[in-house]
């Protein structure tokens, strides 16, 4: 049976303007801030490995569960679940799990906004030269100074968020395509000539050793979890952002190849990434484990040396709030599309709501680098020594996008009837269905499963491990 349904809220297009989309929101953050920091602290090469192997086994089955919900359901995830529930009569909870992803929606974006205004603080600093052949200290001490002052990220912040609702408000798919389609490949182009100038002045050796070979030493039951949790937040699922963005998808566009083009490009950028810093990174003693300062105490240190480095820098850390800007829309339009359709409302409207509550959240974020370093509630706990932004972020990746990852997987496998997922995913070939479903049906849920136990210390306590 074909579903007839439309989206109230416009389509891509084509299926290309869909792939530039999705990778908008896929590369991110994530990928240029996030990964390096975590390869870092992990241990580098085990990591990377693990991120690989979950983006391969997790990441392109719940794409493609998500993005096949998303289509057939076409409207904001809540929505989308509420009536595929009924569709499929299962159980009307499911929208819950659409809930769990606009929460998670609000979560990420609050942090995410304190972090794009570091992004967007740089353009200023590397562009007035204030990294001109500076040194390691140096540039570390603009760094401190930015995150020690709550007004200027408080600053940053509102600004970066009255960006995002911008666009949010006039309509997601106007602009963005465009957007997209000219400032990625820019920004791919800015991290090759990063690449090109950690080989000839980094430590390209040096980088390459800790970003390939894997040292299983270092890896533990968190580091596990935590490499899952990124591949997740990397290719923005268990949310519901692909999830609304495949409502706008038209019938016609394959889904498995558009999920694999976008799981592969976002990987690809991610790697780069890590190319481009960890050999300036060991060519200047800088530690690698430092957490999420990492980029913003390494890059200028290039773009202080390299000729042209003001124009270069400034323009890398424009395109980097760019690519954060598309991420952000997406993380917030699941709320923002479905207040529209919960209380008719305008755009405008919704998009001023949620971009407040999120604004707001986001100051636990502003005062987690300053006047709120640790929460003291937590000291008797696991949780001594961390922050707001800690927490949400370890909460967020770590333990909602993954879940919400699995459910969405368990029922686009399980509790959607087959010939409904058939006809939505329209895979030709027979053995690539089959694939998909087992992964979708038993590794995917099964793998996250073992992670989560294995993290909580369940197995070993069961003497399974
Ligand atoms: N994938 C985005 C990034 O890498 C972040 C994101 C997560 C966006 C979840 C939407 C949903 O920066």
């Amino acid at each position: 049976m074909a579903t007839v349904r439309t989206s109230i809220h416009g389509y891509w297009s084509s299926r290309f303007a869909f792939v530039l989309a999705a990778s908008g929101s896929a590369i991110g953050l994530g990928n240029i801030w996030k990964f390096p920091y975590m390869a870092g602290e992990n241990g580098g090469g085990a990591f990377v490995l693990l991120y690989l192997v979950c983006v391969a086994l997790f990441g392109a089955p719940v794409m493609m569960a998500e993005i096949l919900l998303g289509r057939r359901g076409r409207s904001s995830p809540m929505n989308t679940m509420r009536v595929l529930a009924a569709e499929e009569k299962c159980s009307s909870s499911w929208d819950l799990l659409g809930l769990m992803g606009v929460l998670a929606g609000f979560l990420i974006l609050s942090y995410y906004s304190v972090i794009a205004g570091w992004a967007l603080d740089y353009v200023v600093e590397i562009g007035s030269g204030s990294f001109v052949n500076v040194t390691r200290d140096e540039a570390g001490e603009v760094f401190t100074n930015l995150i020690s002052s709550p007004r200027r990220l408080l600053f940053w912040h509102t600004l970066f968020m009255v960006l995002t609702m911008v666009v949010v408000a006039r309509g997601v798919s106007k602009g963005l395509e465009t957007a997209v389609r000219l400032l990625m490949p820019a920004l791919l182009f800015l991290v090759l000539v990063m690449i090109a100038y950690a080989m000839v002045k980094g430590d390209f050796y040096a980088g390459l050793k800790f970003l390939f070979t894997p040292d299983f030493s270092k890896l533990s039951p968190g580091v596990v979890l935590k490499a899952m949790g990124q591949a997740f937040f990397s290719l923005s699922l268990g949310m519901g952002a692909i999830m609304m963005y495949g409502s706008y998808l038209p019938r016609d566009a394959s889904i498995a190849t558009t999920s694999f083009q976008v799981a592969i490009v976002d990987t690809v950028v991610a790697v780069l990434a890590g190319l481009a810093i960890f050999p300036i990174v060991f060519a200047n003693g800088l530690e690698a484990g430092q957490g999420p300062g990492l980029i913003f105490n390494t890059l200028p240190l290039a773009f202080g040396q390299m000729m042209g480095g003001v124009f270069f820098g400034a323009i890398f850390f424009v395109l980097l709030v760019f690519a954060a800007w598309t991420s952000a829309i997406s993380l917030i339009e699941p709320a923002v599309a479905w207040l529209i359709e919960k209380f008719s409302i305008s755009r405008l409207w919704s998009s001023l709501i949620c971009g407040g509550i999120a604004w707001v959240i986001g100051l636990g974020t502003v005062f987690s680098f300053n006047n709120w370093k640790r929460i003291e509630l937590f000291n008797d706990t696991f949780l001594a020594g961390k922050s707001f932004f800690d927490l949400l972020e370890y909460t967020t990746s770590n333990i909602m996008l993954p879940l919400g990852g699995v459910l969405i997987c368990i029922f686009a496998a399980w509790f959607m009837r087959e010939p409904s997922r058939r006809d939505e995913l329209q895979i030709a070939h027979e053995g690539a269905y089959r694939v998909w479903r087992f992964l979708a049906r038993y590794i995917t849920p099964l793998g996250v499963i073992l992670i989560f136990l294995h993290a909580i210390g369940i197995l070993e306590k069961l003497h399974i491990t």
